[in-house]
C-alpha cells in the first residue's frame, strides 16, 4: 500500500494561522514582531527564498525589512548593517541569507548576529545550547522536520532514526533533535559504506544529502517515516527531493513530498522563532 503523504503545506498553514492570531493579539497591545533579512548578491534561488520570507511576514502581520546588498558589498558593510540591526528595537529576528559571496567570511557574519535575534539558530552559542540540550532558538529546517514527524503520531522514543547527510544546517542539528526525542540515531554521509543496508533499519529516515532522487525503495524499511529535506532543480526545470518519491512511497508508511513537504515548514519555523524572540526581547515570556 502506498505511503500516507505528510503535507508540510497543510501543516504549515495551520501553524501559520495560529501565529497570525497571536500576532493580532500582540498588535492590539501595540506590539509587532519584526524580522530583518539580509541578502547579498544575485543568487536566483536565494532571491526566491527571500521573497517567500518577505511574503510570509506580510501575510502574518510581522514588520519586515529586506536589505538587498550588491555582490560587491564589503564584509565591513555587512558587519555594520548587522550591528545596526542588532540594536534596532523594531527588529527581533535577523537572518543573513546563505550562501554569501566568496569574499565574505560567513563565520564572522553569523557570529556578529545578536544571539537573542539569531532566528536561524546558526550562532555558535545557539548551536552549543542545542548540543547540551539547553533552551535556544532552534534551526528552522530541523525544527520543521521534527514537527512533521510528530504529526504522523508515530512515537519517536526508542525508535531507530537514520539521518542521511551531516551538514551544519540540517543533518547535525536534526540528529540532535531526534536524540532529544529519545530516538536512537545513526548518521550516514557521502562516505558511508552500505548506506542502503543501514537506511533499511530506520523506523524514521531523514534525508538531506543534496543529490536528486538518490534514495529509492531499496533504502526504505516497510512502514518507515521518510522525511525528504532535499530541494534539487532538475534539467527539465522541475524540483525534486533527495528521495525517489515514486519508488519510496510504495514501501514507506509516511512520506513528505517535494515541493510541499519540508520546504514550507522552514519558513513557518522562522516565523515562529521570530515571534518567540520578539516576546523574549520584550519580557512577554
Ligand atoms: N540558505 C539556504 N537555507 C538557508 C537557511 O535556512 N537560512 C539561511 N540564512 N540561509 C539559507
Amino acid at each position: 500500500m502506498a505511503a500516507e503523504i505528510i503535507s508540510g503545506k497543510l501543516i504549515s498553514e495551520e501553524i501559520r494561522g495560529n501565529i497570525a492570531e497571536e500576532v493580532q493579539v500582540l498588535a492590539s497591545k501595540g506590539f509587532r514582531p519584526g524580522l530583518a533579512v539580509v541578502l547579498i548578491g544575485e543568487d536566483p534561488a536565494s532571491h526566491v527564498y527571500v521573497r517567500n520570507k518577505e511574503k510570509a511576514c506580510h501575510d502574518l502581520g510581522f514588520y519586515s525589512e529586506v536589505h538587498r546588498l550588491p555582490e560587491t558589498a564589503s564584509q565591513e558593510e555587512v558587519l555594520t548593517l548587522v550591528n545596526k540591526l542588532n540594536s534596532q528595537d523594531s527588529i527581533h529576528g535577523i537572518l543573513v541569507q546563505l550562501p554569501l559571496p566568496k569574499h565574505i567570511d560567513e563565520k564572522a557574519v553569523l557570529n556578529a548576529i545578536a544571539v537573542e535575534k539569531d532566528v536561524d539558530g546558526f550562532h555558535p552559542i545557539n548551536v552549543g545550547n542545542l548540543v547540551i540540550g539547553d533552551d535556544s532558538l532552534l534551526p528552522c529546517t530541523p525544527a520543521g522536520v521534527i514537527k512533521l514527524i510528530k504529526r504522523t503520531g508515530i512515537e519517536m522514543s526508542g525508535k531507530h532514526a537514520v539521518v542521511i547527510g551531516r551538514s551544519n544546517i540540517v543533518g547535525k542539528p536534526v540528529s540532535l533533535l531526534l536524540q532529544r526525542e529519545n530516538a536512537t540515531v545513526t548518521m550516514c554521509h557521502s562516505k558511508t559504506a552500505n548506506m542502503a543496508e543501514i537506511a533499511r533499519m530506520a523506523d524514521i529516515l531523514v534525508v538531506a544529502i543534496g543529490r536528486a532522487k538518490m534514495i529509492d525503495a531499496s533504502y526504505v524499511k516497510p512502514g518507515a517515516v521518510v522525511i525528504d529535506v532535499g530541494m534539487n532543480r532538475l534539467d527539465n526545470g522541475k524540483l525534486a527531493g533527495d528521495v525517489d518519491y515514486d519508488s519510496a512511497r510504495e514501501v514507506a508508511g509516511y512520506i513528505t513530498p517535494v515541493p510541499g513537504g519540508v520546504g514550507p515548514m522552514t519558513i513557518t519555523m522562522l516565523m515562529k522563532n521570530t515571534l518567540l524572540a520578539s516576546k523574549r526581547l520584550n519580557g512577554l515570556v
